[in-house]
């Protein structure tokens, strides 16, 4: 929860859909309305502004926004009757595609706004209380956000997100980032590490850097030129307070030398990557326009774990893409068996409209969609409670976070981005200490702090 400075007179309530990129854009949006005199509130009823951070990956996400709106009407309503004014904005992925549906759907809405515009919400907020709404702000201005953004002083907390990167240029036939979001940009290396420090100062001990297309990061660099992300990670790994690193969702034709190496060299960088791969099928790879087949998906792996042996990998996968076929499925399956992620996600195809793909014959049949999708989760779960139940009897390095349910109790990080919760000693808050893990479940490791290693 983030809090004002100057006098506090409304209240903000915040909903964040979807993934990390918003989380952090939900946090940009609250820093900006924070000089107008919004404190973010964690009760829907008291706050006097709505925000809907949106998504738009997935039909299901989408409609969740409506069925939302639905509720907060009434609400909206009865503080009108009370002489008061709720202000009901919708940002986000859902916003920029949808923007004018949305008022026309919802026309009690006062504020939609697209993922590139939060800059502009102060003045769409006064033009709005100047009775000049309900206001539309979809537009891809040429300025690029970052540099209109505030800084970000509001510590975020030991383990941090910082945006590197937005958009995509890539075009997968199934997904509407492109076209959400926007090209792929990024920011400039100073800004970046600017924005670090101050995240260190603020007591983070871990950043993920994020991005829709993180690892295509090419930002200008100080004296200069552009760096990749494998340069700028070596640049944050020397900051000093930083004890870990790292970065989320990259696009295996992106994996360049400098990053594997980067995974070779730096210490701070986890052993853990989240790579989507989508489908072990070439023909479905093809039809999704992924750009990569099944053997580079392959040899980036192989290469990955050459710099980094006990890396562990996480992916996403889409089931019933149009014109898959069980042969098709079982590709994907042997995949999995194969390379043998730690964790995974895993969706059915949504037909995105506006997509290459929404067009394509051959779409799957529900029920197809939803049997695949439950064999292939069976064997991811399998897959992570496997791993994890590895990690039992190991002493591994965990980053505390926050303290535990019961007494005594702290829930930290493993490397590979497993929950730990262990008993700990009370000073822990910030720092890695090693852990004896000496349990296992499907979503977190158990342990105790290894003494013995720890005061070696
Ligand atoms: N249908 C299902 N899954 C999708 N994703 C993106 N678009 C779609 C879609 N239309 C999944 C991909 C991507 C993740 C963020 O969401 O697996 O990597
Ligand atoms: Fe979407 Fe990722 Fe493909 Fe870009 S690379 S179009 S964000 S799935």
């Amino acid at each position: 929860m983030r809090k004002t400075t100057g006098t506090v007179t409304r209240k903000l309530y915040i909903k964040t859909y979807g993934c990390q990129m918003n989380v952090y854009d939900s946090g940009r949006m609250a820093e900006v309305l924070a000089p107008l005199g919004y404190a973010e509130t964690g009760t829907v009823e008291e706050a006097d502004m709505i925000l809907l951070n949106t998504c738009h990956i997935r039909e299901k996400a989408a409609e969740k926004l409506f069925s939302d709106l639905g509720r907060l009407r009434p609400l909206k309503a009865r503080k009108a009757e009370d002489g008061g004014r709720l202000v009901l904005a919708v940002a986000g992925c859902v916003a920029q595609a949808e923007g004018a549906e949305i008022l026309s759907r919802a026309p009690f809405v006062d504020l939609v706004l697209g993922p590139q515009t939060y800059h502009r919400l102060p003045e769409m907020v006064a033009k709005l209380l100047r009775g000049e709404g309900p206001v539309l702000d979809t537009e891809f201005p040429a300025e690029p956000k970052f540099d209109f953004l505030p800084r970000d002083e509001t510590p975020q907390g030991i383990a941090a997100f910082l945006s590197v990167q937005e958009g995509c240029d890539k075009f997968c036939t199934f997904c509407v980032v492109p076209y959400t979001r926007g090209a792929e940009f990024s920011r400039p290396v100073a800004s970046i590490l600017d924005e670090a420090r101050r995240l260190i100062a603020g007591g983070a001990r871990e950043i993920t850097l994020l991005g829709q297309n993180v690892n295509a990061y090419h930002g200008v660099a100080p004296q200069g030129g552009d760096w990749t992300l494998g340069r700028l990670i070596r640049a944050l790994a020397e900051l000093p307070g930083l004890l870990r690193l790292r970065y989320t969702t990259s696009h295996p034709g992106d994996m360049d030398d400098e990053l594997i190496a980067a995974h070779r060299d730096v210490p701070a960088l986890m052993p853990f990557l989240h790579l989507p791969v989508q489908s072990g099928s070439d023909r479905v790879l093809a039809a999704m326009n992924r750009r990569h087949s099944v053997a580079d998906f392959r040899r980036i792996i192989d290469r990955l774990r050459g710099a980094r042996p006990d890396i562990a990998l996480s992916s996403d996968f889409i089931v019933g893409f149009p014109g898959e076929s069980e042969e098709d499925f079982d590709a994907t399956l042997a995949l999995i068996g194969e390379i043998g992620f730690a964790q995974a996600f895993s969706f059915k195809y949504s037909k995105r409209p506006g997509t290459p793909a929404a067009q394509l014959q051959g779409q799957v049949p529900e029920d197809v969609k939803s049997a695949r999708l439950q064999r292939l989760q069976d064997r991811l779960e399998e897959a992570r409670l496997g791993f994890n139940q590895s990690c039992v009897g190991r002493v591994l390095p965990v980053l505390f976070e926050k303290p535990g349910r019961h007494p005594g109790q702290w829930v930290g990080r493993s490397p590979f981005l497993q929950g730990v919760h262990a008993e700990a000693p009370a000073q822990c808050r910030g720092k890695v200490l090693p852990v004896r893990i000496t349990g296992a479940g499907l979503n977190s490791l158990a342990g105790e702090v290894a003494m013995a290693e720890a005061t070696a």
